[in-house]
């Protein structure tokens, strides 16, 4: 079976890690993937269905039938969506009404089993690059090349808020973090970045950087089309 790699990048909301994993998948030619879209898209579905997310159990039945697939397109970079019945809610995912459901969502524990399998079959698109909570703690332990994004909490709030966004995100963080399943947290070996000071391009550089050092590369030299420390799907 074919081998791909896996960079995992994992930490708190607003910390920069789909803007840094989108350049990163760039720089390196990998499949950039959002988990959190993917919870994103089960809340969304939930307020369709109107299931309560409060309720574990419902929120389980739904996940267990709903009907999805996943595609890998190739604009703006390289990324793999997860389908509804054929349909990308790509706006429907970002409103407030969505972000306030998707912790629930995301903290019962079979709906953690069944997007750690679906995530896992990402690899069959290629070498990835994959954003989440818990990717180098849970979806894809066994990978080498793990990344944990911060930034203050202040810093964070700007960033939301620049978005037009305002959210309570160190209650979300708390959340995130002291949930029994799969919760935020450091994975062993992770590079931990602080990026509070730092451009999103001096974040990103430092990972390319340390990945291409990792894979031997020179530096403008495009990514492997697989290679050594691969993971199986
Ligand atoms: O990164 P985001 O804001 O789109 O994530 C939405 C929610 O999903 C957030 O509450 C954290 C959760 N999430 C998770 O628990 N595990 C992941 N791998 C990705 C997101």
């Amino acid at each position: 079976m074919k081998s791909n790699l896996v960079i995992a990048i994992d930490g708190t909301s607003a910390s920069g890690k789909s803007t840094n994993a989108k350049l990163v998948a760039k720089a390196l030619g990998f499949v950039y993937v959002d988990t959190g879209a993917m919870y994103r898209t089960l809340a969304w579905y939930c307020l369709q269905k109107r299931v309560d997310v409060h309720d574990a159990k419902a929120v389980a039945n739904l996940c267990r039938r709903w009907k999805t697939s996943l595609e890998c397109v190739d604009h703006p970079v390289r990324h793999v969506r997860l389908l509804v019945d054929g349909y990308y809610p790509e706006k429907e995912i970002r409103t407030e009404e969505t972000s306030a459901a998707v912790p629930h969502v995301a903290a019962v524990p079979k709906v953690r089993d069944w997007m750690r399998d679906k995530q896992r079959e990402c690899i069959e698109f290629g070498n990835l690059v994959m954003e989440g909570r818990d990717i180098g703690t849970n979806v894809f332990p066994e990978t080498d090349h793990k990344f944990y994004l911060d930034a203050c909490i202040n810093e964070r709030t700007k960033r939301r808020e620049a978005e037009g966004v305002r959210e309570n995100l160190a209650a979300r963080d708390e959340r995130d973090s002291q949930r029994a399943a799969a919760p935020l947290m450091i994975a062993l070996g992770a590079m931990v970045i602080n990026n509070s000071q730092m451009t999103s391009s001096e974040t990103s550089g430092i990972i390319i950087k340390e990945m291409k050092k990792r894979l031997g590369l020179q530096a403008g030299q495009p990514g492997p089309a697989t290679a050594a420390h691969s993971v199986q799907p």
